[in-house]
């Protein structure tokens, strides 16, 4: 694989996200650069538009990585075509896939376009990475377990996922797995952040808006920080023991908790919640009961656990 001769891009690239060049970079002759500075790693980020997808841009590009960060659309990852073309031309070191769908009411009824996205797609992805020797990072979900557990899953649990997504996410796992050993394959558990659809946001929007409020008290996970989970991606890539790992905030809590936090520290915290169970929402897909995770590889690299989320909530809220 050689590196991108950009006079050639494709109307497919234009429609990339990359990071400039350093400053220091940019005034010398390309010769020279290669010369006096080694050249950074590239990362492709495949469903760039997405919550964590725009994280992962931010941290990689913060730490020094070149970026091509590319939405759903300038790569379709479901499209073998595209996805060949597209690490053919960002030539990455690393694919982070954060491409998805997380629509777990939608999968229920439309299997076929969640297998699509969730199992077809990053097997195409992880293939692809095979051919062109690209490590990939694959994100997956505390929902691949059934949530009967008492306390925390590790990877030494076995998923028995309750929803077509959940399944759909064990097949994704599976079809990385076998397509490439140089895997990272992550899973996560209900994310926070700054842009993108989530609950922390909406649960603030909806109280500015009078809107009412419900707030879950029978399930519990961990709410995740998606700049902290992104920062914690990053350092297990650097560390480059492939795997599978669990990256979640620190602390289990029900939406409900989280909800009354969340809008405690936005000064809106006469705002009523309502609390209901899960049952009574007559939602298309089961949830499970108690996905909260923990991570026996972390552990074992001595990585610190991540952050509190209520103290990662403090940080989120000031955005708003
Ligand atoms: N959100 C959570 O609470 C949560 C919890 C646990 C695990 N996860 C996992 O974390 C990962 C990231 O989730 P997220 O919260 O960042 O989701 P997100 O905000 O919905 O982002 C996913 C992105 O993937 C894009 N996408 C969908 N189909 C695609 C395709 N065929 N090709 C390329 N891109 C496509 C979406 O684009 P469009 O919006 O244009 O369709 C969206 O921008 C996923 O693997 C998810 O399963 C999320």
């Amino acid at each position: 694989m050689t590196r991108p001769d950009n006079s050639h891009k494709s109307g497919l690239e234009s429609t990339l996200i990359e990071t400039p060049l350093p400053p220091e970079l940019s005034t010398l002759p390309a010769a020279d650069r290669e010369l006096s500075v080694a050249a950074p790693r590239t990362a492709l980020i495949t469903g760039a538009a997405g919550l964590l997808g725009c994280e992962m841009k931010a941290r990689l590009g913060e730490t020094g990585w070149r970026v091509v960060a590319m939405p759903r659309t300038a790569l379709d990852i479901t499209s073998e075509d595209d996805v060949l073309r597209a690490i053919e031309a960002a030539c990455p070191d690393l694919l982070v896939n954060c491409a998805a769908t997380a629509d777990v009411d939608r999968c229920e009824v439309d299997a076929d376009w969640a297998y699509a996205i969730n199992e077809r797609g990053p097997a195409i992805l992880a293939r692809a990475c095979r051919q062109f020797g690209v490590e990939i990072v694959h994100v997956s979900t505390d929902y691949v377990f059934d949530g009967s557990k008492e306390g925390f899953y590790t990877q030494e649990d076995v998923p028995q996922p309750l929803s077509v997504y959940g399944q759909s996410k064990v097949a994704g796992e599976v079809a990385v797995r076998e397509a490439t050993s140089r895997c990272y394959i992550v899973r996560t558990s209900w994310l926070f952040g700054v842009g993108g659809k989530n609950f922390g946001s909406r649960v603030i929007q909806n109280a500015r808006d009078g809107a009412p409020i419900k707030g879950v008290t029978d399930q519990t996970s961990i709410p995740s920080y998606a700049p902290d989970v992104s920062a914690r991606i990053e350092e297990i890539v650097t560390l480059g023991v492939h795997g599978l790992y669990h990256v979640t905030s620190t602390g289990p809590a029900s939406w409900f908790e989280f909800a009354r936090a969340a809008l405690a520290l936005a000064g809106l915290g006469d705002t009523e919640i309502e609390p209901v169970r899960r049952g009574e929402l007559n939602q298309r897909a089961p949830r499970p009961h108690n996905t909260a995770m923990k991570c026996l590889l972390s552990e074992k690299l001595g990585l610190e656990p991540l952050r509190h989320w209520r103290d990662a909530l403090v940080e989120f809220v000031a955005h708003y």
